[in-house]
């Protein structure tokens, strides 16, 4: 097992990545300082849910962590967060070309029962160096450079790609570093778990409902899958990464484009869920196809095995 091999040879996130860029003559070590602030923000929350930090403060709290580190990385001039009404643009002197767009605290309600929460961010180059706009971040999933979360769960594990697979590290506390620990992730082609908040079913469409129907009582003689669901996106994708299996957060009819944000919680998983060998669905078409009109705009989602999605898809398509 290559991780086996790093059990004295300590392969952290940043020697990782700085690996990994060094395939580019052109790289002078941007990207790498970028993510170490990101790492950053990441050691700050999992730090302060080991403390029992309460809810109304970690939302807070993470946001202002990650705004800082991200502002005093000199490697960002735009960045959007789920927890800011407009997005935020770097004063001049401290710009890059990165744009990054997060989500810090996700599964907030979980916060005060201790259930794994996490942090979500997508990474966006910017193509011009003038002045920069929102159209820096308005642009579709499929032109992220980088894509990831981290999870504080009973262990606190960051998931990141930078377009050349999905890998895993987790934080060893006394080392205070992210280790590689799950090098190059691929979902199972097909799961036994399916995700969902079931509560929505009397609001679901037609192939949703008859998608769900099916994952209990299979027609073809399959075994049915088995419900797993947190409420927490982070906690949901990661199982399903892992596990396989087929993650939704489908739309209704109180909420006609679901719940979840395209920029930072669809557009990130998906971007993973592809680089891993699975897909993400929007219910009309590939999810890192949408071009987002707003910054926290929503979408259906529907994310994970490869054979699971199609099958979703084939009812969607058979429904228009
Ligand atoms: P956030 O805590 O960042 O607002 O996101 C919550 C999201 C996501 O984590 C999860 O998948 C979803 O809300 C759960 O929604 P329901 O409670 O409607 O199932
Ligand atoms: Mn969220
Ligand atoms: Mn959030
Ligand atoms: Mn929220």
């Amino acid at each position: 097992h290559e991780a086996d091999a790093y059990r004295t040879d300590l392969m952290t996130i940043t020697r990782f990545v700085l690996n990994e860029q060094s395939k580019y003559p052109e790289s002078r070590g941007d990207f790498t300082i970028l993510l170490s602030n990101i790492v950053l923000g990441c050691k700050f929350v999992c730090s302060a849910v080991n403390k029992g930090e309460e809810q109304k403060k970690l939302d807070v709290l993470s946001n202002d962590v990650f705004v800082k580190a991200l502002v005093s990385s000199g490697r960002t001039s735009v960045l959007v967060s789920e927890e800011d009404e407009e997005a935020t643009f770097v004063e001049s002197s401290k710009r890059g070309k990165y744009c990054v767009v997060f989500d810090p605290l996700d599964g907030s309600s979980n916060i005060d029962c201790g259930v794994s929460i996490g942090t979500i961010f997508g990474i966006y180059t910017m193509e011009h160096s003038d002045e920069p706009t929102i159209e820096d971040v308005l642009k579709p999933g499929n032109e992220m450079v980088a894509a990831g979360y981290c999870m504080y769960g009973s262990s606190c594990m960051l998931v990141l790609s930078t377009g050349t697979g999905v890998h895993g590290f987790t934080l060893d506390p006394s080392l205070g570093e992210f280790i590689l620990t799950h090098p190059d992730i691929k979902i199972p082609n097909k799961g036994n778990i399916y995700s969902v908040n079931e509560g929505n079913a009397q609001n679901w469409d037609g192939p949703t409902t008859k998608y769900v129907e099916r994952c209990k009582y299979p027609k073809d003689g399959s075994p049915a899958k088995s419900l797993r669901y947190v409420g927490s996106m982070v906690a949901d994708v990661h199982r399903t990464l892992l596990y396989g299996g087929i993650f939704l957060y489908p739309a209704d009819k109180k909420s006609p484009n679901g719940k979840l944000r395209v920029l930072y919680e669809v557009f990130p998983m998906a971007f993973l869920m592809e680089q891993a060998g699975g897909q993400a669905f929007t219910g009309k078409k590939r999810a890192l196809d949408l071009v987002p009109k707003k910054i926290h705009e929503r979408s259906p989602i529907f994310l994970g095995s490869y054979d699971d999605v199609e099958e979703i898809k084939a009812l969607m398509v058979a429904d228009v």
